[in-house]
C-alpha cells in the first residue's frame, strides 16, 4: 500500500503510539483488502462505546489510549451505551454496570468523541454529505449514510472504527470505490403486492431481502416513494438479517435515479422476483412468539425520529399504558430534547412509556425483568432480541405494538 510522508511519519511514531499503532492496523487491513493507499475521512463513528460491547477490556484499552494523550483526529461520535445516563436505575441496571459505562463514557469523553449515544448519528451532529468519505461502524447506520445520504463507508469492526478516528483516515477499498458500488441483485415488487405500502412493509422488505441477498448489493425496483423513517427501518432490517451495507432504491435513492444508474450499465447478476406469499413466510420467520400476552413493548430501533416521536405521542394520547407491560421508546438526546418542546414527552409519558434515551433494548443487562415476550415495529429488534433479550419477539405495526402496550396482548402481522 502506498503511504504518504505524513502517513509515513505517523507509522514511524512520530505522532505518538497511538496514532502509530492505529496506522498500523489500517495499514494491514487495507493489504488484507487490496486497497492501494489510505483516504481521508470526514468524521468517524464508533460502536465500542457500549459496556456490553466494550467490556473490560474496552476500559483497559481507552484508558491506555487517554493515558497516551489521545485525540480523535475528525469529529467522532459514539453508538447507544448500555445505560440511559439520566434514568438507568428506572431500568433496573445493576449499580456496578453502571459505573463502568459511566466510566467509559468519561474515557471517551477524554478522547474528543462526542456524546452523541445513537445508532442515528446523522440525526444529531454527524451528518455527511454525498460523496464524503467516512469510517463508521453501526450496522444501520453505515446502511444509512451509504444508500440514502450516497456517502462512503464500509463496515468498520468495533476499535478498527477507533482507529479511523485517531488518525482520519481508512484504507481505500470495498464501498469507496465507484465501481463497488453497483448494484448486483435486482429485486421486483410482483404485482399481487400493490404499490401502496404500510410503514410496516419496510423493514419487512428490508429483512427479506438481507437473507437473501447476504453481503451483496441489492437494488430494489418498484417503490414509487418512501419517506426517511421506513428507508432507516428498511436499512436497520436488512443490515441486520444480512450482511448489507449499501442498498439502491431505484427512484429513490442518490445513486439509483434510474435502474441503469444503480448497475452502472451492467446486467444483475440476479432477479429476484418478490410476491404476497414472500412476504407472508418473511412475516412468519421474523414472529418467534405467538398471539397473547405481551410484557414489553419495543419502539425506536433504530433510534426514534422526530416524527416517530410525534406519531408514539399522538397514538398515546388520553390512553394507559397496561400495569404488568412495559412499553419502552428508544431514542437520542437531540430527538428527546426537540420532543419535550414539542409537548411528545409530556404525552408519551404520560401514558405510562418510559423514554429509553442513549440505549437500547440490546445493549442494556435486562435479566431482572424476566420478559417472556416482546412486540416490536422493529425488523433489527425482531432479529435480534430473542438471543439478546432472550424474549420471544412477535413483529407488529407501529399502532399494534401501542395498542399492545395499551391491552397487554399481541398478534402477530
Ligand atoms: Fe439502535 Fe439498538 Fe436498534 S443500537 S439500531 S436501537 S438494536
Amino acid at each position: 500500500m502506498q503511504l504518504t510522508e505524513e502517513e509515513q511519519r505517523i507509522l514511524d511514531g512520530a505522532c505518538g503510539e497511538p496514532q502509530r499503532i492505529a496506522l498500523n492496523v489500517l495499514a494491514k487491513l487495507g493489504d488484507a483488502y487490496g486497497a492501494d493507499r489510505m483516504i481521508e475521512i470526514s468524521s468517524a463513528h464508533i460502536v465500542a462505546s457500549s459496556y456490553q460491547i466494550a467490556g473490560e477490556a474496552g476500559i483497559d484499552i481507552y484508558s491506555q489510549l487517554v493515558e497516551q494523550g489521545a485525540k480523535v483526529k475528525v469529529r467522532t461520535t459514539c453508538d447507544p451505551g448500555s445505560i440511559d445516563f439520566a434514568r438507568w436505575q428506572l431500568f433496573k441496571t445493576p449499580v456496578d454496570y453502571a459505573e463502568r459505562q459511566i466510566k467509559i463514557a468519561e474515557l471517551l469523553g477524554r478522547l474528543g468523541v462526542l456524546p452523541t449515544w445513537t445508532c442515528t448519528p446523522y440525526t444529531t451532529f454527524n451528518v455527511p454529505r454525498y460523496g464524503e468519505d467516512l469510517g463508521w461502524s453501526e450496522s444501520s447506520a453505515v446502511i444509512f449514510a451509504n444508500s440514502v445520504i450516497g456517502a462512503r463507508t464500509n463496515r468498520l469492526a468495533a476499535y478498527v472504527d477507533v482507529c479511523a478516528a485517531l488518525v482520519g483516515r481508512v484504507p481505500r477499498f470495498g464501498l469507496h470505490l465507484p465501481e463497488c458500488r453497483r448494484g448486483d441483485v435486482l429485486f421486483e415488487l410482483a404485482p399481487d403486492i400493490g404499490d401502496d405500502f404500510a410503514d410496516h412493509f419496510f423493514p419487512v422488505l428490508g429483512y427479506l431481502i438481507g437473507q437473501r441477498v447476504g453481503d451483496r448489493i441489492p437494488v430494489i425496483a418498484g417503490i414509487r416513494q418512501a419517506t426517511f423513517d421506513q428507508l432507516k427501518a428498511f436499512g436497520a432490517a436488512a443490515a441486520a438479517s444480512g450482511s448489507v451495507a449499501l442498498y439502491h432504491m431505484v427512484g429513490i435513492t442518490p445513486e439509483a435515479r434510474t435502474l441503469d444508474e444503480a448497475f452502472a450499465g451492467r446486467a444483475p447478476a440476479e432477479r429476484i422476483l418478490v410476491g404476497r406469499h414472500d412476504i407472508a413466510r418473511t412475516l412468519e420467520q421474523m414472529n418467534t412468539g405467538e398471539a397473547g400476552e405481551v410484557d414489553i413493548v419495543g419502539l425506536g430501533c433504530p433510534h426514534a425520529s422526530i416524527d416517530q416521536m410525534r406519531r408514539y405521542a399522538v397514538l398515546l394520547r388520553g390512553k394507559r399504558v397496561r400495569a404488568g407491560t412495559e412499553l419502552w421508546i428508544c431514542a437520542n438526546t437531540v430527538v428527546e430534547d426537540m420532543a419535550r418542546r414539542m409537548g411528545y414527552v409530556e404525552a408519551i409519558e404520560a401514558a405510562g412509556a418510559k423514554l429509553m434515551i442513549g440505549t437500547c433494548h440490546n445493549d442494556c443487562p435486562l435479566g431482572a425483568w424476566n420478559f417472556r415476550r416482546l412486540a416490536t415495529d422493529s425488523g433489527k429488534f425482531a432479529y435480534y432480541t430473542p438471543t439478546t433479550v432472550g424474549t420471544q419477539c412477535v413483529f407488529a405495526s407501529t399502532e399494534a405494538c401501542i395498542d399492545a402496550a395499551v391491552t397487554g396482548r399481541i398478534a402477530p402481522e
